[in-house]
């Protein structure tokens, strides 16, 4: 097995032979790319959480360096110019160390501005990629679509390297997922939940890749609940739980549902949503459309809703009608890595385009082609939410559905379960199903 360094050497290398590639596209000598600078708050001077550029982090396993640059040229070796300032109010960056410092030449500033003396001469030379607030002098960040277009689009195929970053943050989430269960166990309320996870993870809620979302009883159908009650509910019948953590910039991101009784029925449709999101998973293969897993999703999970009794009419009919859509109502998932939605997921090519989504399923964020290499998230869900069971009432379908049984599961709120797949020219390799079980 490879080391963290000689798989790092080898990612660098694929950056290094993109980026020929994409400032080839776009006409220029040198990518330049800023790692960010903080944001004020409106009327403020307090800083919104640092996040640093994901065009520097593709590059160097920093992830708190802001005002820092990083140079690209084709046939030279990268430069990293890096911001340590005296400043005794804030924690300053610490010295650069590690397996990657020796592929850089690095010159280290004290001021944000110094950095010009340290960028190429020329800036109509230079894709700058960034925000338009980390520029300096001349040095504003253009962002030439070109470059962007080729470097996001290619940033789907994960290097081994990134894969590795992956496992390394599942290891992680895997840690804290259990933590929170025994937590959802003990009846901790759901900022309890949240404060056992993050310790857990290592991680506070701004180092994490997303907000947790952690989410007992009805709360599960609100499919972005990060409100999180102080107070323990009386009796939690049900958990669900999408919380990620991350390593050297990539992320993980994980969901799991959890019933408070293991013989009750809503544990059984748990069961059987993962089972069928295991058949989705085993669909991560070379030269399947995602856009396909999404639509099979559909028909599966509409086929559990008809199993327990939620609907009366094929899983066939209640996807063309939209009934499966209220249940079902997000996408399949999306890809993941230096971004816990990563980019590019609607690119045609690495020259820009848009592959659409299919005609009635706005929320899918991935509808390219699965190819070795790309990671992906496969996340179905079933929730019992009345803005949406009302909209399949005035569309005219209610006598499809078992009004009784969605009073029965509404107090449950949803069911996802989500994890994190790696195409590959064979079978899928599931990062999350292999966190769990080596955890176990
Ligand atoms: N884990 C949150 C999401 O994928 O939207
Ligand atoms: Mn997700």
């Amino acid at each position: 097995m490879s080391t963290v360094a000689e798989l790092y050497t080898h990612h660098l290398a694929t950056l290094q032979h993109r980026t020929e590639q994409a400032l080839a596209r776009g006409g220029f000598d040198h990518l330049v790319v800023p790692s960010g600078t903080s944001h004020y708050q409106v009327f403020d001077d307090r800083d919104y959480p640092y996040a640093v550029n994901p065009q520097f982090k593709a590059w160097l396993p920093l992830t708190r360096a802001p005002g820092s640059w990083l140079v690209v040229t084709p046939g030279q070796k990268p430069k990293l110019v890096f911001l340590q300032p005296f400043d005794y109010w804030h924690v300053v960056p610490s010295a650069p160390s590690g397996y990657w410092v020796e592929h850089f030449d690095i010159v280290v500033i004290r001021k944000p501005e110094e950095a010009l003396q340290h960028l190429p001469s020329d800036v109509a030379r230079c894709a700058v990629l960034g925000e338009a607030q980390s520029a300096v002098g001349a040095f504003v960040p253009n962002n030439p679509p070109a470059v962007v277009n080729y470097l996001e689009y290619h940033r789907a195929y994960k290097t081994p390297y990134e894969v590795e970053m992956m496992r390394e943050a599942t290891r992680r989430g895997v840690r804290a997922h259990h933590a929170a269960e025994r937590a959802f166990r003990a009846g901790a309320s759901e900022f309890g939940i949240h404060l056992v996870y993050c310790q857990a993870a290592g991680q506070d809620a701004n180092d994490l890749p997303y907000s947790n979302i952690i989410a007992l009883n009805e709360h599960s159908a609100v499919l972005h609940y990060t409100d999180r009650d102080l107070v323990a509910p009386t009796s939690a019948r049900s958990f669900l739980i999408d919380a990620g953590a991350a390593h050297n910039g990539y992320a993980c991101d994980i969901t799991r549902s959890y019933a408070h009784d293991a013989g009750s029925e809503f544990q059984a449709m748990i069961d059987a949503v993962d089972a069928a999101q295991l058949k989705m998973c085993d669909q991560v293969r070379a030269g399947t459309d995602y856009k396909q897993i999404h639509i099979d999703a559909h028909i599966a999970l509409a086929g559990i809703l008809k199993d327990f009794g939620v609907i009366n009419v094929s899983p066939e009919a209640a996807l063309a009608t939209g009934v499966s859509s209220a249940f079902f109502p997000h996408g399949i998932g999306h890809g993941i890595g230096l971004q816990v939605h990563d980019v590019a997921g609607f690119a045609a090519s690495d020259e820009g385009g848009t592959i659409a989504k299919p005609e009635g399923h706005p929320y899918l964020r991935l509808t390219r082609v699965l190819e070795p290499g790309m990671a992906v998230t496969i996340e179905p869900g079933l929730y019992f939410i009345d803005m949406l069971l009302d909209e399949v009432k005035k569309n005219g379908h209610a006598d499809s559905v078992d009004w009784k049984r969605v009073e029965a599961f509404k107090p449950f709120g949803g069911i996802r379960i989500e994890d994190d797949v790696v195409c590959t020219e064979a079978a899928p390799i599931n990062l999350t199903r292999d966190g769990f079980s080596q955890a176990a």
